[in-house]
C-alpha cells in the first residue's frame, strides 16, 4: 500500500524533527527539563570530581577545612540534583501530556475528516488502537527516550572530561574502546525497530478481534462463532506474545554484551592505572586513583540507559509514523466552492460508473455501477428495487458524495455535486439507513443531533410524534432524557429505526434517502410508519430503498437495477403491465394472492 511505502521512507530523525514541532509551543516548559538535565548531569561529574578531595584531602593531607567543606559539598551536590531531577520529571510530562493531547485532538479531527473508502479499509479497532497506544508510545518517546539521550550524553560528556583531565593517555584508552560499544548499539537499535512494527500490527490485530467479538457477542453465540473467534485470538495472541518476546530477547541479550566489553575494559584501566604499572600512565595521588575508577564505573550507568533507551525511542519511532500516517492521509476530497442556501431538490445522474477502490472485485466482475442515467424531478420519490448486491445503497451513497464518481456526474439542480461544497451538499440532505447510529447520548440528543443541536423540545416532539415515536418515548423513565445507552442498546430495533426516522424528519431537508428504513419494523409499525414516510416525502425528493414492494407502489418512479445497471424504470402499473423484471419481483412476493 501506498500509505506503508510513505512510512517508510519517513527516517527516524525526521519523524523526530516533526515531533519536535509539537513540543514548540511548550518550550518554556521544554528548556526548563533540559536545565534540569544539565544540572542532574554536572552533579553527577561534581560527585566523581569530589572524591579527589576527599580522599587526598581528608584522608591523606587531614586537613580541617576539607573535613567540614567535603560532606557539605556532597549535601549541596544532592540538594542541586534533587531539584534538577524534579525540574526533568513534572516538566518532561507536563509536556509529553501536551502532546499527547494535541495529538489526540488533531487525530480526532483528522477521523473526521476521513474519506469514506479509509474506513472501509481500516477496522475500527485499529484507528482506536492508533488513538490510544500509539500516542502513548510516542508519549514514552518523547520523554523517557529524550531525558535519557540529553542527561546520560551530558554526563557522559562531563565524565570523560574530567578523566581526560585526570589522565589523557588512559581516556583515550577508554576512548578506543567506546566506538566498539556504540557500534553495537546501533546493531541492536535497528533489529528493535524492526520488531517494534511488527509488534504494533500484532497489537491492533488483537484489539481488533477482541473489539469485534464483544460487540457481536449475539451474533458469535447464535451461530457458535466461539471456535473460530478462539482461534482467531489465539493466533493474534500468540503473535503478539512473539512479537514481544522478541523485544526482549534483543534487550536481555545486548545488554550483558555490552557490560561484558565494559568490564573487560575497566579491568584494563585498573591494571594500567595502579601505581608502579608499564609507561607511568598511573595517575598522581589515591584520590586522583579513585576519582578516575569512579568516574569510569558511574559511566556504565548512562551508558546501560543509552542503549536500553532505544527499545523505547524506536517504538516511539514506529508509533509516530502509525500516526503520521493517519495524519498525512488525504482528506475528504472538497474541490467544491458552491454553498447552496436553497435547493429544489431536482437529481440527474448521468452515465454515472463508479468501483469501489477493491481491485480484485474490479477485474472479477467489472464496475459496481455502469453507465447509470437517470433523472429525479423536485419532490419526486423515486423507488430503487432490485437484488441484495445490485448496487442501490451503493446508488444513493453516491450523491452525498461518501464515495466519488469514477465516470460521469451527478447533478442537483444542475450543479455537479462535486463543484458543490461538502458541507453545503450534505446540509440538504438527510438519510435513515439499514445500520441505524445511534450516540450514547438522550433521546432528544439523538434526534436533534449535529446541525440540529439547539432544537427546541417542542420541535423534536413533534418530529418524534411523526415518526410515530411519541408513545414509546414517553412511556420511558425518563422521557426525552432517557440515555440510549451505547449504540441504542436499551431499545429495540424498531424503536431505534423511528428514532432515526425522526432525527431524519427534523432536519427536514429537501432531499430523504431512505435506505431500507423501515426494514427493522413489524408490520403493523410499519404500516403507521408508512403513513408518515409518505407526508414526509411530500414536499421533498425522496430515493427509497424497500424490499417489501407494497412499500413502494405510490412511488412516482419505481427503477429497477440488477448487477449495477438499471434495468426498468416506471410506474408501478406500467412496470406490472410490462410483466418484465418488476412484474416478476412481485410475482415471487405476492405471488399467492
Ligand atoms: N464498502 C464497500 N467496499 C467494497 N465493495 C462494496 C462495498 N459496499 C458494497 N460493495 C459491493 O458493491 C456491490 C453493491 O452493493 P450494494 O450497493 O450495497 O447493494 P444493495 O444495496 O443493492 O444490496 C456488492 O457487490 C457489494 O459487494
Ligand atoms: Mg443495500
Amino acid at each position: 500500500m501506498a500509505e506503508n511505502n510513505l512510512e517508510q521512507t519517513m527516517n527516524g530523525k525526521a519523524i523526530y524533527m516533526r515531533l519536535l514541532g509539537y513540543v514548540k509551543p511548550y518550550w518554556k516548559a521544554f528548556a526548563l527539563s533540559l536545565i534540569g538535565m544539565v544540572i542532574v548531569a554536572s552533579t553527577e561529574v561534581g560527585f566523581a570530581a569530589l572524591i579527589k578531595p576527599m580522599l587526598d584531602g581528608t584522608f591523606v593531607d587531614r586537613d580541617p577545612d576539607y573535613k567540614i567543606l567535603v560532606p557539605l559539598a556532597l549535601i549541596g551536590i544532592f540538594i542541586l540534583r534533587g531539584i534538577g531531577s524534579f525540574s526533568v520529571a513534572y516538566c518532561m510530562a507536563w509536556v509529553a501530556r501536551h502532546v499527547i493531547k494535541d495529538l489526540r485532538t488533531e487525530m480526532f479531527a483528522q477521523l473526521l475528516k476521513l474519506p469514506t473508502p479509509y474506513y472501509d479499509r481500516n477496522p475500527s479497532g485499529k484507528l482506536i488502537a492508533k488513538m490510544l497506544y500509539d500516542v502513548e508510545m510516542v508519549s514514552e518517546a518523547s520523554s523517557r527516550a529524550i531525558t535519557v539521550i540529553v542527561q546520560d550524553s551530558l554526563t557522559l560528556i562531563g565524565l570523560l572530561c574530567w578523566m581526560f583531565y585526570l589522565n589523557w593517555q588512559l581516556s583515550l584508552l577508554f576512548l578506543t574502546v567506546g566506538p566498539i560499544l556504540s557500534l553495537m548499539v546501533v546493531y541492536v537499535n535497528k533489529r528493535i525497530r524492526q520488531i517494534s512494527r511488527r509488534l504494533q500490527a500484532s497489537v491492533g490485530d488483537i484489539t481488533h478481534v477482541a473489539q469485534e467479538t464483544v460487540e457481536g457477542q449475539r451474533v458469535v453465540k447464535i451461530f457458535g462463532g466461539e471456535e473460530y473467534e478462539n482461534s482467531r485470538f489465539l493466533e493474534a495472541n500468540q503473535k503478539n506474545r512473539q512479537q514481544n518476546m522478541k523485544v526482549v530477547v534483543t534487550q536481555a541479550t545486548s545488554v550483558p554484551v555490552v557490560q561484558l566489553v565494559a568490564a573487560v575494559l575497566l579491568a584494563c584501566i585498573i591494571y594500567l592505572a595502579s601505581p608502579g604499572s608499564t609507561d607511568g600512565a598511573g595517575v598522581n595521588s589515591v584520590g586522583a586513583f579513585m576519582s578516575f575508577i569512579t568516574a569510569v564505573l558511574m559511566l556504565f550507568a548512562p551508558l546501560k540507559r543509552l542503549t536500553t533507551v532505544n527499545a523505547v525511542l524506536q517504538r516511539g519511532i514506529v508509533g509516530a509514523e502509525s500516526i503520521f500516517g493517519l495524519l498525512d492521509h488525504e482528506s475528504e476530497r472538497d474541490k467544491g466552492t458552491l454553498s447552496l442556501k436553497k435547493i429544489q431538490g431536482q437529481i440527474c445522474y448521468e452515465d454515472v460508473s463508479f468501483s469501489y477502490d477493491d481491485l480484485t472485485y474490479k477485474e472479477e466482475k467489472g464496475d459496481v455501477l455502469a453507465n447509470i442515467t437517470l433523472e429525479i424531478n423536485a419532490g419526486e420519490t423515486v423507488a430503487f428495487v432490485g437484488r441484495s448486491g445490485s448496487g442501490k445503497t451503493t446508488m444513493v451513497s453516491l450523491l452525498p458524495r461518501f464515495y466519488s464518481v469514477d465516470r460521469g456526474c451527478i447533478k442537483i439542480d444542475g450543479h455537479d455535486i462535486e463543484s458543490i461544497k461538502l458541507t453545503s451538499l450534505r446540509s440538504h440532505i438527510a438519510l435513515v439507513s439499514q445500520d441505524i447510529t445511534l450516540f450514547n447520548d438522550t433521546i432528544a440528543h439523538n434526534i436533534a443531533y449535529g446541525g440540529m443541536v439547539g432544537a427546541s423540545l417542542e420541535d423534536i416532539k413533534a418530529a418524534a410524534k411523526a415518526a410515530f415515536a411519541l408513545e414509546f418515548i414517553e412511556a420511558l423513565p425518563n422521557g426525552f432524557d432517557t440515555m440510549v445507552g451505547e449504540k441504542g442498546m436499551m431499545l429495540s430495533g424498531g424503536q431505534r429505526q423511528r428514532l432515526a426516522i425522526a432525527r431524519a424528519i427534523l432536519k427536514d431537508s429537501p432531499i430523504l434517502i431512505l435506505d431500507e428504513a423501515t426494514s427493522a419494523l413489524d408490520s403493523e409499525s410499519e404500516k403507521y410508519i408508512q403513513a408518515a414516510l409518505e407526508m414526509l416525502m411530500k414536499n421533498r425528493t425522496t430515493l427509497v430503498i424497500a424490499h417489501r414492494l407494497s412499500t413502494i407502489e405510490s412511488a412516482d418512479k419505481i427503477v429497477v437495477m440488477d448487477e449495477g445497471k438499471i434495468v426498468e424504470t416506471g410506474t408501478h402499473e406500467a412496470l406490472m403491465e410490462k410483466q418484465g423484471h418488476y412484474a416478476a419481483l412481485h410475482n415471487i412476493q405476492f405471488g399467492e394472492e
